[in-house]
């Protein structure tokens, strides 16, 4: 038995801007943010689009790419629909998952999100993994899908520029390939882990139990997001590094044998460090940085979706991915196509 991906998807916004539009508004400009983050345009969600609307709409693509033409159908097999997301459109309740699962008519789904900020989809593809191994589901829905940019705080220029709007999804199945020995296929490991005594580096400070908003009062701001940067960057460097050794040392191989690296995307220079950690070329990884910025929860599968249709993800090659963000959390996952 192998929890395989069986198809992907993925939904970018049509509003494209540049670092030249935001240098308009925000004291800023191209080459600052090129040469620390590698950041050339973001995605932006339209005011009326909310998380589930990314969301829904990668997932279209994805059951589109699984079997043209059959989106209803297909959605009516699913077991699970699980959304990884850090800007949900309601706090507490109902879940991402749950207004997904309505709109594509997956009514014999469970749906629940998962929240571990960029991790998210690397802990979500764990997490319907290890439920689709157990009793009678067989087919999952994972989703990334965030839309940071309706909680960044516009007055700070060190945080605004980095982030944009997206969603990937995948479809993931239990299949009777194998799992060990030769021949085997699926996700063979993920390592999740957490260092909440980061928890305050990055954060949003209004709106939930521990500041809430009070009765009559008038807010000058919406919701921000609060990133500590040098902090989460360090924290980043290592804990990216930690990741690729510990699913390497799981499966006993190097990185020779691994095709392709999926990363979060927050900063280039991150992934150019472990890059040089492990004496590896760039083009290990798959990068899409420049396009999209930081998509937060969406970022491994849209890039995933991306490779997968660039053609040079063959069955049966390794691929890895590698995610970190707000938690703090971090964890990778090792998967034979
Ligand atoms: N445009 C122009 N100048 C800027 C900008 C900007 N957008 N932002 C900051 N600056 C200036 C600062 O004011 C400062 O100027 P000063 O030296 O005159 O005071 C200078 O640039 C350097 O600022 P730093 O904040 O020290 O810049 P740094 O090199 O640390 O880069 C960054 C900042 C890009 C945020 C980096 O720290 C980083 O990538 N951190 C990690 C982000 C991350 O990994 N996040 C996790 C995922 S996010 C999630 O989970 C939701």
């Amino acid at each position: 038995m192998a929890i395989e991906i069986v198809a992907t998807g993925r939904y970018l916004p049509t509003r494209r801007v540049t670092n030249d539009d935001l240098a308009k508004t925000i004291d800023t400009n191209d080459e600052w943010i090129r040469s620390h983050t590698g950041i050339g345009s973001r995605h932006y969600a339209e005011p009326e689009q909310a998380t589930s609307d990314l969301a829904y709409e990668a997932a279209m693509n994805a059951l589109e790419n699984f079997a043209p033409g059959k989106a209803a159908e297909t959605a009516l097999t699913l077991d699970l629909v699980i959304v990884a997301t850090s800007s949900p459109d309601y706090y507490g309740f109902p879940a991402v998952a749950c207004i997904v699962q309505d709109r594509l008519g997956a009514t014999n789904a469970g749906a629940f999100d998962v929240s571990a900020a960029c991790t998210g989809f690397v802990y979500a593809l764990d997490a319907a993994a290890g439920m689709l191994a157990f009793g009678n589901r067989k087919r999952a829905l994972v989703i990334g899908s965030d839309v940071l940019s309706k909680i960044t705080n516009w007055d700070d220029r060190g945080t605004c520029v980095l982030f944009g709007d997206a969603a990937g999804a995948a479809i993931i199945e239990r299949t009777d390939a194998p799992s060990t020995g030769a021949g085997k296929r699926g996700l063979i490991h993920s390592v999740l882990h957490a260092q909440g005594s980061g928890a305050q580096e990055l954060k949003c400070e209004r709106g939930g139990t521990r500041n809430p908003y009070k009765d009559g009062e008038t807010l000058e701001k919406a919701t921000h997001l609060y990133m500590n940067g040098r902090a989460v960057y360090n924290f980043a460097v290592k804990a990216f590094t930690d990741v690729m050794q510990e699913l390497l040392d799981l499966e006993g191989i190097t990185m020779e044998r691994v095709k392709k690296i999926i990363p979060h995307q927050a900063n280039e220079r991150i992934v150019q460090a472990a890059a040089k950690r492990f004496g590896l070329p760039e083009d290990k990884f798959f990068m899409n940085i420049e396009k999209y910025a930081n998509t937060s929860a969406a970022t491994i599968p849209v890039a995933l979706d991306e490779y997968a249709h660039t053609g040079d993800l063959k069955k049966g090659d390794i691929i890895m991915t590698v995610g970190f963000g707000g938690g703090l959390t971090y964890g990778g996952n090792l998967i034979v196509w």
